[in-house]
Parts: C-alpha cells; sequence; structure tokens
C-alpha cells in the first residue's frame, strides 16, 4: 500500500507559489499511491475563492484524497467553504484491512488546536476492536518536532488523544501544521509529520516537500519527497511494525 501525504499548502498565502503545487501534484499521480491525504490549511485564510482554488489543483490528483481542515481553513468561518466544497470535516473510512479516521482538531480564527473529551470519546469507539491497519490524520502536531522553532500549537489534549492511540494500536498518525517533515516512533505507532507542500513558509533549511509512506507485510517505509528534487528516508531501521497481511 502506498500512501503520499500532503500538507499546508496555504493556497492564497503571500508565499503560495501555484508552479510547485503543479510540480507537486504531477509527482503525486507519478507514484501512483493507494490514496492521498491532506492534513490541513489547505488554504490561507479560509476564504471560498481560496478553497475553490485549492478544489481546482486537487482535483487533479487522479486517486481518492482524504483531506482534514487545518487551522488556517477555520479562518474567516472558512470552516463552512470546506464542508461545501470539500465534505466532512470528519472522515472514518473502513475496508477489510484498514481504517483511517480524520478528525477537525481546528478552532475558529485559533491557531491552537483541540480534539475535546466528547471527540476524543467517538475515537476511542470507533478505533477499538478493529484488527486491520489503523491510521488517524489530524492537523495539529501531538508531539513536538524538532527544528520547528519554540513549541507552540501541540494538541491542547495531545497526552490523551495519544493514550487512546496507542491503546487502541493504531498504527499510523500523519499530521501537518509545523511546516517540518519528521517521524517519530511511539510505542508499535510512527507519528508522521509533512512540510509545506506548495507554499515559501519554511522554517530553515527545508524545502517545499511532502512525504511518501509505503506499507508492506511487516514494514513501514516513509520517504521525504522535495518537490522537484531529492529523496530522503525519514525511518531508516525503525521501520519494523507488527506483522500485518495488508491485502493491497
Ligand atoms: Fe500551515
Ligand atoms: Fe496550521
Amino acid at each position: 500500500m502506498r500512501i503520499v501525504h500532503i500538507s499546508d499548502t496555504h493556497v492564497g498565502a503571500p508565499e503560495f507559489r501555484s508552479e510547485l503545487f503543479t510540480e507537486c501534484i504531477k509527482e503525486v499521480n507519478e507514484l501512483s499511491p493507494d490514496f492521498v491525504v491532506h492534513t490541513g490549511d489547505l488554504t490561507n485564510d479560509g476564504y471560498r475563492y481560496q478553497f475553490e482554488d485549492a478544489y481546482d489543483f486537487l482535483d487533479k490528483i487522479e486517486t481518492e484524497i482524504f483531506i482534514v481542515p487545518g487551522n488556517h481553513d477555520a479562518r474567516n468561518v472558512g470552516y463552512l467553504h470546506f464542508e461545501e466544497i470539500f465534505g466532512a470535516r470528519y472522515t472514518v473510512f473502513k475496508d477489510r484491512d484498514l481504517l483511517l479516521v480524520g478528525v477537525d482538531t481546528s478552532e475558529p480564527d485559533l491557531e491552537d488546536g483541540h480534539l475535546g473529551r466528547e471527540r476524543q470519546i467517538w475515537l476511542e469507539n470507533v478505533f477499538k476492536g478493529f484488527d486491520g491497519f489503523k491510521i488517524f490524520l489530524l492537523h495539529h502536531h501531538l508531539v513536538s518536532v524538532p527544528f520547528s522553532g519554540r513549541e507552540r500549537g501541540v494538541l491542547y489534549d495531545a497526552g490523551e488523544v495519544l493514550k487512546i492511540l496507542t491503546d487502541c494500536n493504531v498504527d499510523l498518525v500523519l499530521s501537518g501544521h509545523k511546516h517540518v517533515p519528521n517521524a517519530w516512533r511511539l510505542e508499535n505507532m510512527f507519528i508522521i509529520n509533512a512540510g509545506t507542500a506548495s507554499s515559501l513558509r519554511l522554517r530553515g533549511l527545508i524545502t517545499p516537500c511532502y512525504n511518501i509512506i509505503d506499507i508492506e507485510e511487516g514494514e513501514i517505509k516513509a520517504t521525504l519527497k522535495f518537490v522537484g528534487g531529492a529523496l530522503r528516508d525519514l525511518l531508516g531501521d525503525r521501520a519494523r511494525i507488527r506483522g500485518l497481511g495488508l491485502q493491497y
């Protein structure tokens, strides 16, 4: 199974570069993933025209895409445009081997993220008892990301959410927000962050990028891909996962 993970496209930002987004989408289609995820901040300000422009780009992706909103998408009551143009802000996709759950952790006009007690209970009930490969999508990071500046914006209830995810044997968490790619392993769970795919809202030496995640029996490979540039392994020898017979 191959997943391409893009994030923080920031359509409408002064630092947005359409040529980067176009190149990114061309590369994504050449990678022939089983599906694509976008972990939020599609837009910079949540304006309708920005969502429409983001849709026109993402519509060129030739496979299914799962999307969660980010804090920038909730600016200016943008979550209403998100719902009209992209659909539900919470996603549950399930087949025999795979359960993917995406949540909206944004709060209108705030940078910080929060899931909340009621959604925590819901999340636990959705993941509990499923034996296949489990993926969780959210915009805000659950664990600090190195080389991303002063820590801020970590999910308010990250501790509770991490406990639910590890108790439920979730395999993979995908998030964005910091604009810095990274991969952590926590117990048997991989927590992977994507950079910004199509903007110059960058930190340090990182350039626009996205992640390619390949899952084969017993192993996960996470590769950082710079848009128009090189590949870099994100996990190295941490890549073994519990033996799951994914049929893809
Ligand atoms: Fe962002
Ligand atoms: Fe963000």
